[in-house]
């Protein structure tokens, strides 16, 4: 049990990341890489991660970049498009290459222009996913124009994932980023299976749909899916700080040039990396609930993935810092304000 004021963890890992590409790649990286472990990165680059060795190349590309000494590893993903083969799946998989199949909902949100159109199209993609017990990973989120924009999740939950999932008994699914009620209660109706996982972001902690709007248009706040309620955000934070199995950290942070971001018609994306894990202590601690961190954040993931956890620590003290207005060219979440935990050791990511 951790004191108040000093926290040391197993290192944890963020199970849902972008990081880009080039430039931006090597700016967002050290973040990511100085607190956590493992990530599994997203795909949705332009053109998106298709093949096994679009994943190969980008694997290295991010290797690369690494902050010299750093032991963090990226967890590759293959986009899923109407055309994906299930033998190149089956192929990155075994040769250590992909470790998920991510799937976009065509235009669900940035570059899932190349996204699956129709569900039932990938039926034999599914079959080969359940049989090797490998993770489909997916943006939870209807597109019909005719489905509001804050029932999405909800919808998609009864016309897409209660069917995938009763017509494929023993696929191994992450539900990712959930921002609603319904989604925890879905969850925790198959907890019992032990193949329905769901990460949660730390901005869906933190804020609900009232921040898009706190005294004007707030586009840095705008990411998919969208905030909702109030109370869908107590049933994330209840989920989260529960510490049950299904439920781990996945920050979802999705860094864009402000320019792109403050726009007639800005990206969707919320970039937390430069305070990765602090934002979490900091809802966990409200919560009454920092006992339980650990799991979310550095066991929970693991045992789902079939993974061990880390074998190092990283340390946190209570003392507030200012997040700086602009990292690395990028404003990131909760510019210019105050986080309240300090990460001040790491026993291998290099400190930022
Ligand atoms: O807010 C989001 N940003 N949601 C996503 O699903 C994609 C991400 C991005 O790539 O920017
Ligand atoms: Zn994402």
């Amino acid at each position: 049990m951790p004191s108040s004021s000093v926290l040391t963890l197993r290192r944890p890992d963020d199970w849902h990341l972008h990081l880009r590409d080039d430039a931006m790649l090597r700016r967002v990286l050290p973040a990511s890489a100085a607190r956590f472990g493992r990530a599994i990165i997203m795909p949705n680059l332009r053109p998106p991660l298709t093949s096994v060795a679009d994943a190969r190349a980008y694997r290295a590309r991010i290797v690369a970049a690494l902050p010299v000494g750093s032991r963090f590893q990226p967890l590759m993903t293959c986009y899923a498009t109407d055309a994906t083969c299930p033998n190149e799946v089956e192929r990155g998989w075994t040769e250590g290459v992909f470790a998920a199949v991510k799937l976009y909902p065509a235009n669900a949100t940035t570059n899932s222009d190349h996204g699956v159109t129709d569900i039932v199209r990938l039926n034999p993609l599914m079959e080969r996913l359940q049989a090797l017990g490998m993770p489909l990973l997916v943006h939870g989120e209807v597109t019909s124009a005719t489905v509001d924009i804050f029932d999405r999740e909800a919808v998609f939950i009864e016309r897409v994932l209660a069917p995938l999932l009763a017509g494929f008994p023993r696929l191994k699914v992450v539900f990712e980023h959930v921002t609603t009620q319904e989604a925890v209660a879905f969850v925790r109706g198959h907890a019992a299976e032990g193949r329905l996982g769901a990460t949660i972001t730390a901005h869906h902690l933190l804020i609900n749909r009232n921040a898009l709007f706190a005294g004007g248009l707030r586009p840095h706040a705008y990411c998919l899916p969208v905030a909702k309620r109030e109370r869908h955000r107590l049933a994330l934070v209840d989920a989260a700080t529960s510490g049950e199995a299904p439920f781990f950290l996945g920050t979802d942070s999705a860094p864009h040039p402000v320019a792109a971001k403050e726009s007639a018609c800005g990206c969707a994306g919320i970039f937390t990396a430069p305070a990765g894990i602090e934002l979490y202590a900091e809802v966990f601690e409200r919560a009454g609930a920092l006992d339980k961190l650990e799991a979310f954040a550095s066991f929970n993931g693991p045992a789902f993935y079939g993974l061990t956890p880390n074998d190092d620590t990283i340390t946190l003290h209570r003392r507030p810092w200012i997040m700086p207005e602009l990292v690395e060219g990028v404003v990131p979440f909760r510019a210019g304000e105050d986080i309240t935990w300090t990460l001040t050791d790491t026993t291998a990511g290099t400190l930022q």
